[in-house]
């Protein structure tokens, strides 16, 4: 097993990728997906157990519509395309973020990708869609509230979207922009964070891994000396 268990990414630079080749915006997300299949073979070879990927943000949804309605494509595509792949080779897919308001057609694929992967083991994808980490967390405190816990660090993390991960070890974020777009403030309280100065669809398996290693050279005191 890796001792890098959780690695969580902000995929960012797709459009500005696009237009940089003359090309539309959505030209540059058709090539960040090749980047996250690059990224993915690397993550199995490493032994990486999560691997969570920021597709959509809650604030995504002030795009251009047809901007948003590619993404959706591109992604039902994605889905349709290699399902059968992560099943076989035992990668789990799971959704994190409120799936309920997407169009319906999308929310059965989502569905059904997820319930044909479930009980996989060896990788585990938390695909980010419509998440953001302030809504997560007031869900969270609403769920505690409700089951009346106590709001403390445990209960907390046992109810977010990702009560079934280890927090990440390690955030990258490319697309040379140095901010969280509130994604996971609260697992990432430790995490060593990346940021890459590549647009994602330039992001390489050598980029990716020179990190992981420079990740394992860290020592990771958390707080102490
Ligand atoms: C950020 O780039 C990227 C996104 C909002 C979408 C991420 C989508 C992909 C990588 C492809 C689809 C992935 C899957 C798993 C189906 P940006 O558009 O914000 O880039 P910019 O900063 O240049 O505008």
């Amino acid at each position: 097993m890796s001792p890098i268990k959780h690695v969580a990414i902000i995929m960012d630079g797709n459009g500005r990728w696009g237009l940089k080749k003359r090309k539309s915006r959505n030209f540059g997300h058709r090539a960040g997906l090749s980047t996250v299949e690059k990224i993915l073979e690397v993550t199995i070879k490493k032994k990486i157990k999560y691997l969570t990927l920021f597709a959509f943000s809650t604030e995504n949804w002030k795009r251009p519509k047809k901007e948003i309605i590619f993404l959706f494509n591109l992604l039902e595509e994605f889905l349709i395309n290699k399902i059968d792949n992560l099943k076989k080779n035992n990668i789990k897919l799971k959704i994190i973020g409120n799936k309920k308001v997407f169009p319906k057609k999308l929310i059965k694929i989502l569905d059904k990708s997820e319930n044909m992967t479930r009980m996989n083991k060896k990788l585990q994808i938390n695909l980010a869609l419509n998440y953001g980490s302030k809504d997560e967390l007031i869900n969270a405190f609403k769920k505690i509230h409700k089951k009346k816990l106590l709001i403390n660090k445990k209960n907390i993390d046992k109810n977010l979207y990702t009560s079934d991960c280890p927090n990440p070890d390690i955030l990258i974020r490319t697309g040379d922009t140095k901010r969280l777009s509130n994604f996971l403030l609260w697992q990432i309280a430790y995490a060593e964070i990346f940021f890459v100065n590549k647009l994602w669809p330039d992001f390489t398996k050598n980029n990716y891994t020179l990190i992981l290693n420079k990740f394992l050279k860290i020592k990771r005191n958390f707080g102490s000396i």
